[in-house]
């Protein structure tokens, strides 16, 4: 599938995740078969401002592409600038535009979901990172709309598009309804119904199964997920293998599954420092153990994490007690 002229070789994409899918994990999951990944969003603000924090998370690593980095901001010069120092200092092929995040300090700010509210402002945002961007393309993350009574994903979609944006990736819920409920994959069909540039569908995708579902039930170009990678990422496998109407492999044993947290943790404090990456690694190492019986007591200990040391200690221990009772 092409993102303007952009190639990309796949239908499966991480989701941008704020806090979640920064550089070391997007290498997890590429290795793992994400074929596409999006940096964590950046404030289009913190750039024109030089913010010092907000420099790095435009890194890709160097096997990351093609890959997009996404800015949020409603100030259509700020956007237009945003994007340009996007461009330069991450060499990303793709722009994505944040439209979708629900959360109060962004949306009623006007930024991200907020500019649901407003599709003239939406649009002339997005001309303003179509100049900045130069010739790279230039998407959108969406959602459906505000609420229920402003469900406006597919006029966007198609002012969007009239506009030159390249490809669309529609989260099926409103900024409203947060995380809660269902997503609405019909809205995400009647979306790609509408246009004709690529659309990547999301929400709600947990398994290899589900990812093949909402491609069938949509007709998407590319399936984005989000929640389902939180301690997964051989859900991109498993996708795969789903797509390409193969058995769905299990995950691997726990010490495997294990050694690639470890594995994240050491890209993690390669690229920011070790103190930051082991405070980032007690959430994911949780989540790697999701699920796993008896693993209260490991647990405790990754909540408190301070060093890489203690990372092979623990890593240690949970192959010595828990791998050995995997059925
Ligand atoms: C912790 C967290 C952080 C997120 N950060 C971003 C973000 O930076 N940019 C964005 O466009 N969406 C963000 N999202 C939304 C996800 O990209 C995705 O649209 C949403 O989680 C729905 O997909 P899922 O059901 O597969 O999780 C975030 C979601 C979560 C849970």
């Amino acid at each position: 599938m092409n993102i303007g002229s952009v190639h990309i070789d796949s239908k499966l994409c991480l989701a941008p995740m704020a806090g979640v899918t920064d550089i070391a994990f997007r290498s997890i999951c590429r290795s793992l078969g994400a074929g596409y990944t999006i940096s964590e969003m950046v404030s289009a603000k913190a750039l024109c401002y030089q913010d010092k924090k907000s420099i790095p998370l435009l890194r890709l690593a160097e096997d990351e592409h093609p890959a997009a980095v996404q800015i949020f901001g409603s100030d259509p010069s700020c956007m237009e600038e945003a994007a340009a120092i996007a461009v330069e200092v991450s060499g990303a092929e793709i722009i994505d535009i944040n439209m979708g995040c629900p959360v109060p300090k962004v949306a009623n700010n006007g930024d991200g979901s907020g500019l649901l509210r407003d599709l003239d402002k939406a649009c002339r945002v997005a001309e303003a990172v179509i100049r900045g961007a130069k010739n790279r393309p230039v998407t959108v993350k969406m959602r459906l709309g505000w609420d229920r009574s402003s469900l406006v994903c597919v006029e966007l979609s198609k002012r969007l598009e009239a506009l030159g944006v390249s490809a669309l990736a529609v989260h099926g819920r409103t900024k409203v309804q947060m995380y809660s409920g269902v997503a609405n994959w019909d809205l995400i069909r009647e979306v790609k119904q509408a246009v004709s540039i690529p659309v990547i569908a999301n929400g709600d995708v947990f398994s290899g199964q589900d990812a093949e579902r909402i491609l069938r039930y949509t007709g998407a170009d590319m399936v984005m997920i989000g929640r389902g990678v939180f301690g997964n990422p051989w859900i991109f496998e498993q996708a795969k293998a789903a797509l390409e109407g193969r058995e769905i492999p299990p995950l691997p044993p726990l010490g495997e599954r294990c050694d690639t947290a470890v594995r994240q943790f050491e890209l993690a404090a390669q690229y920011k420092s070790e103190k930051i990456a082991c405070l980032e690694a007690r959430r994911h190492y949780a989540w790697y153990l999701k699920g796993v019986p008896h693993a209260s007591y490991w647990k405790e200990k990754i909540c408190h994490i301070e060093t890489l040391e203690d990372v092979y200690r623990i890593t240690a221990g949970i192959k010595r007690d828990l791998a050995p009772n995997e059925k």
